[in-house]
């Protein structure tokens, strides 16, 4: 294709598959349930929903609008969607968001990726066969220490990383009709090993009940998310952590919706496909995320053991274990199937992240698409090696905060005002509605001007202010009975100043611990340097980018 034919989805069904597959990730299976466990699972749910119908839905709506907006005027990616909307020139900064978030997370993500790659690849050669509980925590733990061989392979992570990359750049090489073949691959499959474990899951009963939990059962799992409690309507930590969901899952606040709904035909339909990648992502979700994990691991374990023991890791950590309950056979083609299934999800969502950069460089600077893919694939694997090479020293969780959470509430935030408020609700409204399949119930237009920059502010707000260990009431009495306003660890701020980490070095004695803390707060400077740079090398481009258009448009109007 050369650089002046126009770009654009090849079918209805591989858009939305692509879109779907843009959203669900390892956010799904992964995040929820450790989020919905950490958060009093029932007590999670109700939040997690009224999020997904006043933000997220409304989010999706606002993406898509701007992105397929930006599209008729040749924008495929953030700055100059946003430049499209307004006169204003420093919005195109704003923009700047949704290349660097892609670029970062996908850092990190690709790096959780790959570790299901190599998941599937010891499943089938048997390497968790007759492991104990203890072992395969320990083959994990390993796997994350780069300089242990403990698999025969020498430093596998980095192997696997590099391989994931390579994966997802040379399929990004090949364009959009590259990405929607690998969703019309991924995503059936996905779905397709999702039902077959959660079959597994829900008809578990109390079958998997071992000696030392004799009343484990699958079922105290799923009652324990699915009961709803209506006492933590007045928690803001949960509302927070529901928030924090909703983003991440629906990848929104990140430039990928826009990018991908730039290509969209000016005429087609947006309001319908949004609700109906929106849709397939929470029912992968809500449904299929919370019938693996989760039953599985209480069925054998026991509820306890869970809540105890909810953290990201326990997929790596203890399902190869449990499956190896299931006979030979079945543990090898659940374990094939339940990374698998991960990894699908993973490269949907990854190949997305790419794409914003590639359609900034091909617009701006004539960049064809294997020298876009080419580049993002050689900056993600200068920015992602810290991440293998000093996880254990925080990097990774610090791209996480700073790219995968606070990045896409303040670039959500930023976007729902410029377009509800400066591009105009009705502008927005008419763009939402053109060519529509869908009739979106007007109250939208309430809830996209009002109710979602509110509900957006509060969340950020919340973040940055969090008071010392979440407890709002206390903190509130505090304000008011003029004691001040104490702030917690967590809070952005004193996360900004590293204050928890210089209290625990305070704290600390012993020498090995010592050394600990000081590697770990060098790294997550570190980590905040090399996010930083990203962030101003973008910028630079998008302000030679602007330069350059100037110019153009100065030759033209001569
Ligand atoms: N939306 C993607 C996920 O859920 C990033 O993993």
């Amino acid at each position: 294709m050369t650089l002046t034919q126009k770009e654009s989805w090849g079918t209805r069904v591989g858009l939305i598959l692509a879109m779907a597959g843009n959203a669900v990730g390892l956010g799904n299976f992964l995040r929820f349930p450790v989020q919905a466990v950490n958060n009093g699972g029932g007590a999670f749910i109700i939040p997690y929903l009224v999020c997904f119908l006043l933000m997220g839905i409304p989010l999706l709506w606002i993406e898509w609008s701007m992105g397929r907006f930006g599209g008729r005027s040749n924008n495929h990616s953030t700055p100059f969607i946003l430049d499209s909307m307004t006169k204003r020139a420093f919005w195109k900064y704003f923009g700047v968001f949704g290349i660097f978030t892609n670029i970062a997370v996908a850092a990190y993500y690709c790096y959780i990726e790959s570790w299901t790659m190599s998941y599937v690849w010891h499943s089938v050669a048997g390497t968790f066969n007759d492991l104990s509980q203890i072992q395969v925590a320990e083959f994990f733990r390993n796997y994350l220490d780069i300089s242990s061989s403990h698999s025969g392979i020498p430093y596998e992570a980095v192997v696997f990383y590099v391989l994931c990359l390579l994966l997802n750049t040379w399929i990004l090489s090949r364009g959009l009709a590259g990405v929607e073949r690998a969703a019309k691959i991924g995503m059936p499959l996905l779905i397709l090993f999702g039902i077959f474990l959660a079959f597994r899951g829900i008809t578990l009963g109390t079958s998997g009940a071992s000696a030392e939990v004799p009343t484990a059962s699958a079922w105290d799992g799923l009652n324990f998310l699915w009961t709803p409690q209506f006492d933590s309507l007045s928690n803001p930590k949960v509302w927070l952590a529901a928030a924090g969901q909703i983003f991440f899952t629906l990848s929104v606040g990140m430039g990928t919706i826009h990018c991908y709904a730039a290509y969209v035909k000016s005429k087609d339909d947006i309001a319908l496909n949004a609700v109906s990648a929106g849709f397939t992502n929470e029912f992968v979700e809500v449904v299929l995320g919370s019938l693996i994990v989760i039953p599985i691991a209480a069925g054998y374990l026991g509820l306890d053991w869970v809540k105890e023991n909810a953290g990201f890791g326990m997929a790596f950590q203890t399902m190869p274990f449990l499956f190896e309950k299931w006979g030979p056979f079945l543990s090898a083609a659940a374990g094939v199937m339940w990374f698998g299934l991960l990894f699908f999800a993973g490269i949907t969502s990854s190949l997305a992240m790419g794409t914003p950069w590639m359609g900034f460089m091909r617009d701006e600077f004539g960049w064809g698409r294997k020298k876009g893919a080419w580049t993002f694939g050689l900056i993600v694997l200068l920015l992602g090696l810290p991440t293998v090479i000093f996880y254990q020293q925080g990097v990774f969780d610090e791209y996480d905060y700073w790219a995968g959470t606070v990045a896409l509430v303040v670039f959500a935030l930023a976007e729902t005002v410029l377009f509800a408020w400066i591009f105009g609700m009705d502008k927005g409204w008419k763009e939402l509605m053109s060519g529509s399949d869908l009739k979106v119930p007007s109250i939208y237009k309430f809830i996209i001007k009002y109710i979602t920059p509110a509900m957006l502010l509060v969340v950020f707000l919340g973040a940055l202010f969090t008071p010392l260990d979440n407890d709002w009431t206390g903190a509130l009495n505090s304000l008011f009975s003029g004691n001040g306003w104490a702030l917690d660890h967590g809070s952005i701020i004193k996360t900004i100043a590293n204050s928890g980490l210089h209290e625990q070095l305070a704290a600390a004695t012993n020498a090995k611990e010592i050394t600990r803390l000081e590697d770990r707060l060098f790294f997550t400077n570190l980590a905040r340097i090399l996010l930083t740079l990203t962030f101003l090398g973008l910028a630079l481009l998008v302000y030679i980018a602007g330069l350059r258009r100037m110019r153009t448009s100065k030759h033209k109007a001569k």
